[in-house]
């Protein structure tokens, strides 16, 4: 319980910079962890380091071996952390970039015709990739509608769109707008079923802070994370691909290694940042139990993660017995509803009589980090259906405390009516 764990969770704070401080406006609550969430202490330093080498990979030095021998153990952690036995793991410039370039190689690669399935819960990247590459190579486009009421997207919808002329698929673990986490393994099963050539692609960019990956039991070709909202820093994205996708036709430089996913010079500083990453994984796991499996500490420490996230957004939701929960507050409403056991770390909230940017604006002003999502092509897939110009997006981490939630939902009381 956080309550009842305040030694880990201040354990846990002191792992991260600028946990109650933004660097630029001072003392703030930050709930807009979906936008990017804090960065490790140990990231900042093995990103430092690396800023500061010359030298490049490929060269008889001792330096060149090291930077290697960094690049080397990143990749192993990529594949510890996402537990992928298989295929190939790398590094791109972004994860929208990663999941245009997997995208459209994926389709350029598919037998002609048939067609590409996605779905209306999706970021726009996967959605314009997809389109955009569809259109190209005269497959159909399909966009599975999500369900409005609970925010998410079910192996049942993709039964309804799948067919043995779909050529590729993607899947959101999770969406940045509604919070709640879709059944990937079920979906992908589904797909496999009615079209086992299928490519298929998740984005588990949102995903990746909250919950375990295992890409080993999706029986999907692609996973597409970013860093930047998993504890390390902006500038690359983190990809696996299954043996099968790596081997289609991609770009590389002719008379290069074939099977090389990585466009020009690797920047060493973005594995050792990675590697950070499942470090702290690894050492969250070892301060809750004695197991010397590193696996198995990564499954522990998502636990835990789960756990202290469903209790944060559980006092959100629910308040105390002297202070009103958001579902209790007038004229208040949750996207997915306030009740929904697939929700992880988000709640996105809108009121009947108050503007969100107002809210935005009143939180602020309160020192509390939150962000307004508009009917735009970030977020009106989700919003229009339902009526909304806008929402109010709270996004937490397992390490905001008790304390910053009780300090929201005061400010929250003073501002609804
Ligand atoms: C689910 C999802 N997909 C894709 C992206 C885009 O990732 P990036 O900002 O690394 O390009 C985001 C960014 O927030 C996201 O949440």
């Amino acid at each position: 319980m956080v309550e009842n764990n305040p030694q880990l969770v201040t354990q846990i704070r002191n792992k991260f910079l600028n946990v109650d401080n933004c660097p630029v406006s001072g003392k703030r609550i930050f709930f807009e962890n979906a936008g990017g969430a804090l960065t490790l202490k140990g990231v900042l330093e093995a990103s430092n380091e690396f800023t500061s080498f010359p030298d490049n990979q490929g060269r008889s030095n001792v330096a060149s071996e090291y930077a290697m021998s960094k690049i080397q153990r990143g990749k192993e952690d990529i594949r510890l952390l996402f537990n992928a036995k298989s295929g190939r793991v790398f590094i791109g410039e972004s994860g929208t970039e990663l999941i245009f370039r997997i995208i459209r190689d994926a389709i350029v690669s598919s037998e002609e015709g048939g067609n590409v399935v996605g779905s209306t819960l999706e970021h726009p990247a996967t959605r314009s990739a997809a389109i955009r590459w569809s259109k190209i190579f005269n497959k159909k486009y399909m966009s599975i509608p999500h369900c409005n009421a609970d925010g998410t997207v079910t192996p049942q919808d993709y039964e309804k769109y799948i067919n043995k002329n779909t050529r590729v698929a993607t899947i959101i673990h999770s969406s940045p707008v509604t919070g709640i986490t879709t059944k990937v393994a079920k979906i992908s099963q589904t797909i496999r079923r009615l079209s086992p050539n299928c490519f298929i692609i998740i984005d588990g960019i949102q995903h990746a802070s909250h919950g375990i990956i295992d890409v080993d039991s999706y029986n999907a070709d692609a996973y597409i994370i970013s860093p930047y909202k998993l504890f390390s820093r902006h500038g690359y994205g983190v990809a696996w691909l299954s043996e099968r996708l790596s081997k289609v036709d991609h770009d590389h430089l002719i008379g290069g290694p074939e099977n090389s996913w990585e466009l020009g010079t690797r920047d060493a500083g973005s594995y050792a940042t990675f590697s950070e990453v499942v470090k702290y994984f690894s050492w969250l796991g070892s301060t809750l139990s004695s197991e010397n499996d590193p696996r198995i500490r990564i499954k522990i420490a998502y636990e835990k993660i789960k756990e202290f996230e469903k209790q944060l957004i559980n006092l959100m939701v629910e308040g105390t017995k002297d202070l009103k929960g958001l579902r209790y507050l007038p004229n208040l409403k949750a996207i997915g509803g306030f009740e929904n056991e697939s929700r992880a770390g988000l709640i996105s909230i809108y009121s009947d009589n108050l503007d969100s940017f107002e809210i935005v604006r009143l939180l602020r002003e309160k020192r509390i980090r939150v962000h307004v999502r508009k009917d735009d092509h970030y977020s009106g897939t989700i919003l229009k259906p339902l009526g909304l110009s806008s929402c109010v997006r709270v996004s937490i981490c397992h390490y905001n405390s008790k304390e910053e939630v009780l300090n929201f939902l005061t400010a929250m009381n003073q501002i609804c009516f």
